[in-house]
């Protein structure tokens, strides 16, 4: 069969190398893909964007199965066009993707239907969110309503800097729509872990867990990222705990779409802050897999994928057991000179080595021209090793980002820490 992987990311990039493991699949095609999924003989780029003329490829050239990466094209609506068409698809409708591209419609959600998370208040008009930080007091978080691409968040450790925020957003609009609204919300202290589960509109099943790191510099120092490093399982999230994020924030995320009359299908991607009591909250919603989460749980899925997504589409996920690698799967990004705030293209790459039993490397900014390939966006590679103990899994992803060369490459030293400081 043929299948259709939406998105140009690492993500993107795990997801087909994974669903290319299956017996069963003929093509896939990524649209548009990386430097990486261009060098794959089982992949092939195709350069289309646009929804609706992604769904005339698939309907010429009769693709299966579709699964789209990233949010951007969910809260557009690719999900409606392709089944107005008839078109098996993987991924929340535009109307239940609203749960990660407003942070309003989230977090009203979540307070209509008791799920934990921070206290907040939403404001449009700058002298009452200002009169609301004042009253309140810092640390305090600021959101952009909309989605901005990693840029919509400010954890405010002062008044000044959370008035400032305000302002950037509200008055300056350098977020531009996705700023015109913020929501106000109080400042969690913990630990954060990413909870991913895949919905069929009804049965949920739980992916393998994962904590990422999104500070750019070792000691989770400096700006926050897009993600520098992710890997799984996460050793914070005990089966008891496991089992309480199902009961108060998963299960009663699902039912409570379905009551509000919004079909979630889809990931559901819920970023916990987990206090020093255990008592995890919801961040966030995201509607879609994280990145970089992803690299590490593709690396560990042992089930064939392309089964695991049609029972998905089918609304029989409930017939699905996950087989997971038992190893820790351990992701390290390495992101270009300038990144986060002005990411350089176009340096060469070299030394990436092939994949291993214990090692893979998943493309995220790269390009291949001329078969030379380059820097082409801010996460450039995330390099994953496997091994039995957390120190083993990292020492076989930093063996491997040691062969890697590309002029001004940043990377961490400590992706895992939180993992491998902690008491079993
Ligand atoms: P979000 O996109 O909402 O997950 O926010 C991005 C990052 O900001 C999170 O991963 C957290 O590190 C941080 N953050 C968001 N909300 C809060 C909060 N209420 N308290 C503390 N940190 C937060
Ligand atoms: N790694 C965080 C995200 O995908 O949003």
């Amino acid at each position: 069969m043929k299948i259709l992987v939406v998105g140009s990311g690492g993500r993107e990039h795990a997801l087909a190398w994974k669903l290319a493991q299956s017996e069963r699949v003929q093509t896939i095609f990524v649209a548009p893909g990386n430097g990486g999924t261009a060098t794959d003989i089982r992949l092939k780029n195709i350069d289309i964007t646009d929804p609706a003329t992604l769904a005339d490829f698939v309907q010429q050239e009769q693709i299966e199965l579709t699964v789209v990466g990233p949010e951007v094209p969910l809260a557009a609506g690719i999900v409606n066009i392709f089944r107005d068409r008839g078109l098996k698809i993987f991924g929340p409708s535009k109307e239940a993707a609203q749960l990660e591209s407003s942070k309003d419609f989230a977090k009203a959600f979540m307070h209509r239907h008791q799920i934990p998370t921070a206290e907040y208040q939403t404001f449009s008009d700058v002298q009452a969110a200002h009169d609301y930080i004042s009253a309140k007091g810092a640390p305090i978080v600021i959101k952009a309503d909309g989605l901005a691409a990693g840029k919509g968040v400010v954890v405010a450790m002062s008044l000044d800097e959370a008035h400032a925020a305000v302002d950037m957003m509200l008055s300056d609009n350098k977020l531009g729509d996705a700023g015109a609204r913020v929501v106000i919300e109080e400042f969690l202290a913990g630990e954060e872990a990413s909870f991913i589960v895949m919905v069929d509109g009804k049965n949920i099943l739980p992916l393998a867990t994962s904590q990422d790191h999104k500070r750019l510099l070792d000691n989770d120092e400096g700006p926050n990222t897009g993600g520098m490093g992710a890997y799984s399982p996460a050793p914070i999230v005990t089966p008891q705990l496991h089992a309480r994020v199902m009961r108060e924030i998963i299960v009663p995320t699902v039912q409570g779409m379905a009551k509000d009359g919004i079909v979630f299908t889809g990931f559901l991607y819920a970023g916990l802050m987990i206090d020093e009591h255990g008592t995890p909250k919801t961040l966030e919603f995201n509607c879609r897999m994280g990145d970089p989460e992803t690299q590490p749980i593709m690396a560990r899925l042992k089930t064939d994928l392309v089964n695991v997504m049609e029972h998905a589409v089918n609304g029989t996920l409930d017939t699905v057991e996950l087989e997971w690698d038992r190893r820790t799967a351990m992701g390290v990004v390495m992101a270009a000179a300038g990144y986060p705030d002005a990411p350089r293209k176009g340096d060469k790459i070299t030394g990436i080595p092939t994949e291993t039993p214990d090692s893979v490397t998943f493309h995220a900014g790269t390009v291949l021209n001329d078969k030379v390939l380059s820097t082409n966006g801010g996460r450039v590679l995330c390099v994953v090793g496997l091994g039995d103990t957390v120190k083993l899994a990292q020492k076989h992803a930093y063996d491997v980002v040691e062969k890697i060369h590309f002029d001004g490459a940043q990377y961490r030293r400590d992706i895992g820490w939180r993992a491998l400081n902690r008491k079993h």
